[in-house]
């Protein structure tokens, strides 16, 4: 049976890559993208999200979200992992606005739900800001959601801690209160943090195979990559780059290949530890605890890398043919 999702974005190359593999496995309906700031501007994402839409022919709604976070200052956009307008080297032109749907993000994603009680899974790959802002204004999306799988955060297994700051995640620390809402909301979360994105790896060799072998995306994927991979060879001595927003839709076809654990999560909100993601997994009682009346959610400690992979190929590849 094929999966309702909507995914909210920030529209990215490894968005892209995450979006790509959303429109091409025959077990998702990819109802929409809903755009939010982060990697680029929400006016250079929402442009991204069309662009995509038309090249590839996708039948998706583009509805755009929040261009800043609730509380915190802006972060900006991350133009040195994925380039001035969010796409690398590739610079979009501009797409036509008449295709973004009126509503904003957050109401697009409350009528949606409200729509189809019961069967949508949100898959958020960005800062959490269209999600609290949907929360804040129809406190009942929690009980007519699927799921809410999230790419972001990180909780120390396998030595991930950290992105953007020794102990934060990019999604989480560009809006922290947003991340904190959407985490301690009664609603089933499943967190795709660090822990396991940066256990999966898509190699440069891997990424040319998909160039020669996965059609148009796979092409369209190299080119982007580039300058992704630049930063990645750059800062970070690797020839490839982690799979980030990619597991979160690998979890949603198929959750076997990820290992959860249990209990609630809460962030920190500033200070030098700003957007830190912490699991409660104990039962011991303490005299304060904000973890307390917090749901408990599930996070990602473990990931079959090697059929993610294979996962990704196939599915891109099959898509390729088409
Ligand atoms: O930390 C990785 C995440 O931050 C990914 O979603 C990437 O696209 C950026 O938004
Ligand atoms: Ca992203």
């Amino acid at each position: 049976m094929t999966q309702k999702i909507i995914i909210d974005t920030d529209p990215g190359i490894d968005d892209a890559m995450a979006i790509l593999f959303a429109e091409a496995h025959p077990d998702i309906e990819l109802l929409a993208l809903t755009t939010v700031f982060g990697n680029a501007t929400i006016e250079n994402g929402t442009n991204n999200a069309l662009y995509l839409k038309q090249k590839f022919n996708c039948n998706y709604d583009v509805a755009q979200g929040a261009d800043k976070p609730l509380t915190r200052p802006p972060v900006g956009p991350t133009v040195i992992v994925h380039g001035e307008t969010g796409f690398g080297h590739l610079h979009a032109g501009p797409m036509d606005l008449d295709k973004v749907d009126a509503r904003p993000a957050y109401q697009y994603i409350i009528d949606q739900l409200k729509a189809h009680p019961g069967e949508i899974t949100l898959v958020a790959v960005g800062p959490l800001t269209n999600l609290s802002l949907a929360l804040q204004a129809e406190p009942q999306i929690t009980q007519w959601v699927k799921q809410v799988v999230i790419m972001g955060g990180a909780f120390g297994e396998n030595g991930h801690r950290g992105n953007v700051t020794p102990f934060a995640e990019a999604n989480i620390h560009d809006d922290p209160h947003a991340a904190d809402s959407v985490f301690t909301a009664d609603w089933p979360v499943i967190i795709i943090g660090l822990d396991v994105t940066e256990e999966s790896f898509f190699s440069a060799d891997y990424l040319e195979q998909l160039k020669d072998d996965a059609g148009e995306a796979g092409r369209f994927l190299h080119e982007v990559s580039r300058y992704y991979l630049e930063f990645y060879s750059d800062k970070l001595g690797l020839a490839g780059c982690h799979v980030h927003d990619p597991s979160a839709v690998a979890y949603v076809i198929n959750p076997a290949l990820f290992t959860l654990r249990n209990g609630p999560v809460r962030v920190v909100l500033d200070g030098c530890a700003e957007g830190m993601t912490l699991q409660k997994t104990d039962t011991r009682l303490h005299g304060h605890d904000e973890w307390e009346h917090a749901p408990k959610q599930q996070v990602a400690i473990q990931v079959n890398d090697t059929a993610l992979l294979e996962l990704y190929r196939h599915t891109l590849v099959e898509y390729g043919k088409s």
